[in-house]
Parts: C-alpha cells; structure tokens; sequence
C-alpha cells in the first residue's frame, strides 16, 4: 500500500500509462472525501467520457474536454484564490488556512484536470483558430501554474492526470511544482464498485451560491 499525504498540499501530478488506474485511483480518494462538507470539488475530464458523471452533481464546477468551458471553470477558481488571498487573515486570523484546517465555511477544493495534457498542447500554424486555440492553452496554462502556485495555504489543490509526464505534456513550470506519485497498474479492487457507490440523500450538495467563497462579511 502506498501512503500519499495531501494535506498541505498545492499540486499533484499523477502519472500512468493508458488503463494503469489513475482515474479509478482518483474517484476513489473523491468518494472517500465527498461525504465531507468541509471539501468541494471542481472536476475536469479531458477525455471527454463518463468517467465523472456521477460525481458532476457533488462539483462545485465541473467540464469536460471543451477548453473554453474549462478555461471558465479555472477562472472561476483562481477569482476565488484571489478573493481567499485578501480575506483570508481577516476571515481566519491566520494566513494558513491549513492551521485551522478545512471547514464548511472555508473547505478545501479540490481541482482535478483528467487527461491533463489534453489542455497543454498548442498547436502549429497561423491560421485564426490555431492563434485562438494556443491563447486558450496558454490562460489555462497560467491558471493552472498559478493555482499550483499560490493556492496552498488558501487550501486550493490541483491534481494533474495524465499519461505523460513530460515537459512536452505537462509545462515544466507546472510540473516541477506539483508532487508526483506514479500509477502503477491495478491491484485487485476488494471495494464496492464504484468506488463512490450511489449518491445518498446524506451527501451533502454545495450550494448554489457555493460555500467556497468567504463569508461575504470579510468581502472587500
Ligand atoms: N484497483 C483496481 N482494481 C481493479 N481494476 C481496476 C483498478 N483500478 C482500475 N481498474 C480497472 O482498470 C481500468 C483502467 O482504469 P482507469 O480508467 O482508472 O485507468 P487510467 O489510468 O485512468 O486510464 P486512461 O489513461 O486510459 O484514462 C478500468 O476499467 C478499471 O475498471
Ligand atoms: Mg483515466
């Protein structure tokens, strides 16, 4: 059994060949958090399959491999960063949201990007949609190394899937700041399957205003 503590931590790269069992690997850690109401989600998925469905309705925000919906999705968390950063001394009278720990009002949010390289691939070309498609990756690109960068002690996290880990898959820049433990292929799964078995009406939803922002009293 391999131990990965992410308390305290801003990025994660995990990195497998095709059908190793990253995406089970991480449904399972989402299905032992969900129950939570200390911890919401934000859930990308690059293939653009049915891998996350059921758990899309437990996401604060959620997108598949559409990079302008995923480019909003990010936006959206690193705004809240932003807004974390200003409030957080005033809000938890401390600057490290980890001391405290996460909690219904301030949770932890959890960003997965499945099949991450999908959106890290600029392509070739001069053509307008080409320019368009590589400023795209490029904001994406930003927003992910900025998360990864500045989110930990708002309790922000990044968890980068992919098949690749290389500089060409990956933008060093990213990588080289986020932990890495590596998929190795599936041991027999003893659990129930899926890992996060139906939704109960005990699950609890975020609500739709989103408990991840700061209580709007410490609001600038
Ligand atoms: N612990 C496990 N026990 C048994 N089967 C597993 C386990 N983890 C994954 N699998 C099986 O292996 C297959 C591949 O798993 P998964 O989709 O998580 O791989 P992946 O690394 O995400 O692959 P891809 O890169 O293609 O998305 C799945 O069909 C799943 O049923
Ligand atoms: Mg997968």
């Amino acid at each position: 059994m391999v131990m990965v503590r992410l308390a305290e931590v801003s990025g994660m790269v995990v990195a497998g060949l095709a059908g190793f069992g990253k995406t089970m690997l991480v449904a399972h850690l989402l299905g032992q958090l969900a129950p939570s109401p200390a911890v919401q989600f934000v859930l990308v998925d690059g293939k653009g399959g049915p891998d996350y469905d059921r758990l899309f309705p437990r996401a604060w925000l959620s997108a598949k491999d559409d990079l302008n919906q995923v480019r909003d999705a990010l936006r959206q968390v690193h705004g809240l960063m932003v807004k974390r950063q200003g409030a957080i001394a005033q809000v938890l009278g401390v600057t490290d949201a980890w001391h405290p720990g996460p909690s219904r009002s301030w949770p932890l949010v959890v960003v997965v990007i499945d099949e991450a390289h999908t959106f890290f691939h600029e392509r070739k070309g001069t053509s307008p949609e080409v320019k368009a498609h590589n400023a795209l990756v490029a904001e994406v690109s930003r927003l992910v190394e900025e998360l990864i960068r500045k989110g930990r002690n708002v309790a922000i996290q990044v968890m980068l899937l992919t098949q690749r880990a290389t500089g060409d898959a990956i933008p060093t820049r990213i990588r080289d700041n986020a932990r890495s433990p590596s998929a190795s292929p599936p041991a027999p799964w003893t659990g129930r399957w899926p890992p996060w078995g139906r939704r109960s009406a005990s699950t609890p939803t975020p609500p739709r205003s989103c408990s991840t922002t700061p209580p709007t009293s410490a609001s600038p």
